[in-house]
């Protein structure tokens, strides 16, 4: 954790285009830089970096944001990597005097584990290439599944003498922590002998697991007997610098070509992993033997949107499998499988076949998810209509996933057309499913404290289709409130106790909308935009208009959308030309906020509507009357502010 003032004191240090400047050739222009876009390919720059404002905007790629934000997209870096980063680059210190005792206590024993479990794969690859048991044993094991020996060298492969205390004793020579080597299950502890320890990997090949930098963490060990009774693979136990639910086996090696072909193969094992490397397909990681963790698909989704499933022919193992390819959609990713001939998995496959044929091979064979497992469980199901019923079910379940309502309903449409039924049947399947889900995580969401200081409708519970036209009206809105809440407007209002009087006011922007969508109970349709929104109620509250605290967010979605919103290509446009800040909106400001309030109001009033009646009639078949009566009156609510949004504005009386 860096501590908040700290995050502050970097940021206020940090120069983007000093930052940006190393990796980019920037030129002034007017009161910006150019330069061609690094996340494009492009003939005409159309990337901008505004020191006064401290953001970049490349209008190819829709990136935007601070400098934090411009090293986590392009070098993906994590936050905390990113800010890191730039405290070395500004000379801040951050670990040292941050630490508590215990903090560094606990960075020692990381450190420690490290340290040995380097001396261990180090090891291991000094018994392979070097003793002639390594050699006649593992190394002809390796060549015998035809690893070459550069293949060898780049997942530093290694072996485990078949001897009781080997790596006992060379560990005790260099004066290793015992405790250390217990942690890593480098040695374990002898059940017969008091204070005896052996070899944890004993007679067995060596797979190191490394991180994102390439430090050993732990070891895959597999056995060279065919006894059934002896388990194939010894894993390394969880430890504080290995956590199995948060690393894939191979992504060290994979994660550059993961980025260059933005997709990554998900396969099972290590063999798989190594077998594909060596065939020319190097964006290819594991999850070892597990079932896929939401930690695993996160560091997917830093390098890239794109998954591979890749199966071997067992339809049973497929059919298990469903359940973590749904953690992927839920990230919001894209999912495609590629299925084996029976009886050979990646690994067997890309040893049989020449690189040509297995790249062919996956690309001709990657199929869409959600579209395979229709097909796959619909041939299970047959004619049966229970066990039909079941798999819709099933399929629904996976669509509801996906955060993108457009493409749900893509798959609503092709999924009905595949299973023979109505689209409005999977989509009410599909609205039940979402509701259940939605309200099981609302405690989690960040908008919950949204309530305090302005009251706040609840957040619409299902927009389906519609979601996606109310965004653009919404960023208007959000656009006008960061460049301009600060400003004051003119309004007309009652005089009070007056009804034939009226008297013309002056408020702040951003007072103003705020108490207009507070007035009606509207919130916006995503939880990006709320939370902006949320940002800038506390602008108001606090009476401290600074625009930073949106800018440089932690949360890349919001300092990106903030950076999207103050540097409209239009506004840069007009800076190229005349070199100053010309704003048609500011001479026009009342009528732009009235006609963005009055353009969000009328879509989200339309699409309120629609889902009202929709719950309204979900409420009915299920006979829940209370919850009929409820939706009614809100229905009168909408009803009434959609007349209200007929009558000329600033009908609100502020007091
Ligand atoms: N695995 C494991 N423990 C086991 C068996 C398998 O952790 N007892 C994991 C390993 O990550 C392994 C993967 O599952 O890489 C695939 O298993 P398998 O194909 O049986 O391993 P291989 O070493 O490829 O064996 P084979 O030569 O028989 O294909
Ligand atoms: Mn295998």
């Amino acid at each position: 954790m860096i501590p908040r003032h700290k995050i502050d004191e970097i940021l206020a240090a940090v120069s983007i285009e000093e930052v940006v400047g190393e990796y980019v050739n920037l030129k002034r222009s007017g009161r910006q830089l150019r330069a061609l876009s690094p996340f494009a390919n492009e003939k005409t720059p159309s990337f901008y970096v505004v020191p006064e404002k401290q953001i970049f905007k490349d209008f190819s790629s829709g990136k935007g944001g601070n400098a934090v934000s411009f090293l986590m997209e392009h070098e993906h870096f994590t936050y905390p990597e990113a800010l890191r980063y730039l405290a070395k680059k500004y000379n801040i210190e951050i670990e040292e005097e941050e630490y508590t005792s215990e903090q560094k206590e606990a960075e020692n024993e990381r450190e420690s584990l490290y340290i040995v479990t380097k001396f261990a794969e180090d090891y291991f690859k000094d018994q392979l290439h070097d003793t002639d048991e390594g050699k006649s044993v593992g190394l002809s094991y390796y060549k015998q599944r035809g690893f070459t020996n550069e293949t060898i060298e780049t997942f530093s492969l290694g072996y485990s003498p078949n001897k009781w205390e080997e790596f006992v004793t060379a560990s005790k020579e260099k004066g290793y922590n015992q405790e250390y080597l217990l942690k890593t299950g480098l040695i374990k502890k002898s059940p017969k002998k008091e204070d005896h320890y052996y070899d944890g990997f004993k007679g067995r090949v060596i797979f190191p697991i490394h991180n994102l930098s390439g430090r050993p963490i732990g070891f895959g060990a597999r056995t060279l007997l065919t006894d059934k009774k002896v388990p194939k693979y010894l894993n390394s136990p969880e430890s504080p610098i290995y956590n199995k639910s948060n690393i894939l086996y191979g992504i060290y090696q994979a994660k550059g070509e993961i980025i260059k072909n933005d997709n990554c193969y998900m396969v099972e094992g290590y063999t798989d992993v190594i077998s594909f490397h060596q065939s020319g397909i190097k964006n290819v990681v594991a999850s070892s033997g597990t079932s896929l963790t939401p930690g695993q698909i996160k560091l997917v989704k830093r390098y890239s949107q794109n998954i591979t499933v890749l199966y071997d022919g067992d339809e049973a193992g497929i059919k298990a499998s469903f359940r973590g390819v749904n953690l992927i959609l839920e990230e919001g990713m894209n999912v495609k499988m590629v299925i084996f001939p029976d009886g050979e998995d990646p690994d067997s496959f890309a040893r049989s076949h020449e690189p040509e044929e297995l790249a062919e091979y996956v690309k001709s064979n990657a199929k869409d998810f959600i579209v395979t497992k229709t097909e796959i469980l619909l041939k299970g199901a047959g004619n049966d209509p229970i066990l039909k019923a079941g798999l819709i079910k099933d399929i629904v379940e996976s669509i509801a996933k996906i955060p993108d309502a457009i493409a749900r309903s893509v798959y609503v449409k092709e999924c009905s057309t595949l299973l023979d039924i109505e689209e409005e049947t999977l989509f009410s399947e599909l609205a039940k499913i979402r509701k259940t889900a939605i309200q099981k995580n609302a405690r989690k969401q960040d908008y919950d404290n949204y309530e305090a200081p302005l009251q706040v409708a609840e957040k619409p519970k299902s927009y389906e289709a519609f979601e996606s036209n109310v965004e653009s009206q919404e960023k208007d809105l959000l656009r006008i409130l960061i460049n301009f809440g600060d400003k004051n407007i003119s309004i007309t209002q009652e005089t009070e106790g007056d009804e034939e009087s009226e008297e013309i006011i002056e408020v702040g922007v951003a007072p103003y909308i705020l108490h207009e969508l507070a007035n009606d109970d509207m919130q916006m349709s995503s939880d990006v935009h709320n939370q902006f929104l949320n940002e800038i109620v506390e602008m108001v509250t606090e009476d401290n208009w600074n625009i930073g605290r949106i800018v440089n967010h932690e949360k890349p979605e919001i300092s990106g959308l903030a950076a999207e919103l103050v540097t409209s290509k239009y506004e840069l446009a007009k800076w190229d030309l005349r070199n100053i800040r010309v704003s048609q909106e500011d001479t026009k400001l009342k009528r732009a906020v009235d006609g963005a309030l009055y353009s969000f109001k009328s879509k989200m009033v339309a699409v309120l509507i629609v889902n009202n009646r929709t719950m309204i009639k979900a409420a009915q078949d299920s006979d829940d009357y209370e919850q009929v009566l409820t939706l009614l009156k809100k229905q009168t609510k909408l009803d009434e502010i959609k007349a209200s949004l007929s009558k000329p504005t600033g009908r609100i009386i502020l007091s």
